[in-house]
């Protein structure tokens, strides 16, 4: 739900004539979600975007759940899943249920040979490691260490990175992924004591046109099947657009925590909504300032929601054994809280330097062989030594 924004050249009126300067018309794409009643864009392409000259075999992508039913604390390597060259080959499943599917990925390679569209999934790309540049239809966005890169679901890209290294979190959401409601205006402007505004908002710039025919592979995941669309003009040929949907970045750093006398409970590090889960940033922020507060967080007992916390860099004040990339998932039904010793190490200390991105989902999550494969064995037990 990003505010209005335009690149590029557009007519004056919508549905109206837009001539090349030769004389030929553009082509109008209208780009919608939820039907026609939510936000949308314009694109006006140099060719339409619908001339499928070949299709390749289906693959099938889907998660293969091993584990679907559990109740026990769980703890997951994160940084154990091995580089892979190509980035869909290298996005591996973790957790998953019917609104959100969890991946870790270590890309090493830029998508240069083909485009890349998920027709089933707005998402939310966490770069843990890595930098580089997200080329779309609506422009470039350059992306960096914690940065979120929200890309609504049918949006073509390609993604090139810096370097071989890099560590993604990629949260793919069924519905569209927004800011939390209680921050926004009745009209969408975001309110003055949400953690964070439009200007921490980074919008696509430098839009590229390619007015180029040949043959362009966009692979397009639907219901979990990858098919492989080959296009006889470049997707990139938009010369301009505007609307109120379209990728954008936001960084972790610049998440203002809520902090507070008394611990804070985790609606305050909410940083966007979707259907059935939430994602929440902590970030480095002041402790509790009571003079009796007890910063480390209350046991808890969410009764209806999944807990998936990655870790991303400093001293996780409530856990022992935090690595970097390193996923707990800590299930409803049964009550989690700080280690042994945490909340007695937690009196009187005045600031975290802890940056970790959290999922809830408020129905449970289910786990692929992949997470097992990565598992930390005994962390149910890790409260009783
Ligand atoms: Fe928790």
């Amino acid at each position: 739900m990003p505010s209005y924004y335009s690149l590029g050249s557009i007519p004056h009126k919508r549905h109206t004539q837009f001539r090349k300067p030769n004389g030929e018309l553009f082509s109008e794409q209208l780009f919608s979600t939820e039907g026609f009643s939510n936000d949308y864009s314009l694109l006006y392409h140099h060719h339409p975007p619908t001339a499928i000259v070949k299709t390749d075999t289906p693959v099938d992508v889907s998660p293969k759940v091993a584990e679907e039913r559990m109740l026990k604390h769980r703890s997951f390597d994160g940084f154990k899943i091995k580089p892979v060259a190509d980035y869909l080959a290298s996005r591996i499943p973790v957790l998953v249920n019917n609104d959100v599917q969890l991946s870790l990925a270590a890309p090493e390679q830029s998508t240069t040979d083909y485009f890349v569209k998920n027709a089933d999934a707005d998402e939310v790309i966490f770069i843990h490691e890595g930098s580089g540049t997200l080329i779309t239809q609506y422009g470039q966005l350059k992306f960096a260490y914690g940065d979120y890169l929200v890309v609504p679901r049918g949006s073509i890209y390609q993604i090139h990175f810096d370097n071989d290294i890099n560590r993604l979190l990629i949260i793919e959401s069924h519905s569209p992924v927004t800011p939390p409601k209680r921050y926004l205006s009745k009209y969408g402007q975001l309110l003055e004591h949400a953690p964070y505004c439009e200007r921490d908002i980074r919008k696509p710039t430098d839009l590229l046109t390619y007015d180029e025919k040949g043959d362009f592979l966009i692979k397009t995941k639907k219901r979990g099947m990858q098919y492989g669309l080959h296009y006889g003009f470049h997707p990139f040929d938009v010369v301009g657009w505007d609307g109120c949907c379209y990728p954008f970045a936001l960084s972790i750093h610049d998440f203002e925590p809520i902090t507070g006398r008394v611990h804070q409970p985790p609606p305050v590090h909410q940083t966007f909504d979707a259907h059935n889960f939430v994602i929440c940033s902590f970030v480095p922020r002041l402790f509790d300032y009571h003079p009796d507060a007890i910063p480390a967080p209350y046991n808890h007992s969410n009764i209806d929601s999944d807990e998936m916390l990655y870790y991303v860099d400093g001293d996780f004040m409530s856990r022992k054994n935090v690595t970097r990339g390193m996923i707990t998932l800590h299930p409803a039904g049964i009550p989690h809280g700080p280690h042994p010793g945490a909340v007695l190490k937690s009196i009187g200390a005045k600031e975290t330097k802890e940056l970790a991105v959290m999922v809830d989902t408020f129905h449970p999550l289910q786990l692929t062989q992949q997470a097992l494969d990565i598992e930390n064995e005994g962390y149910v037990m890790s409260w009783a030594e």
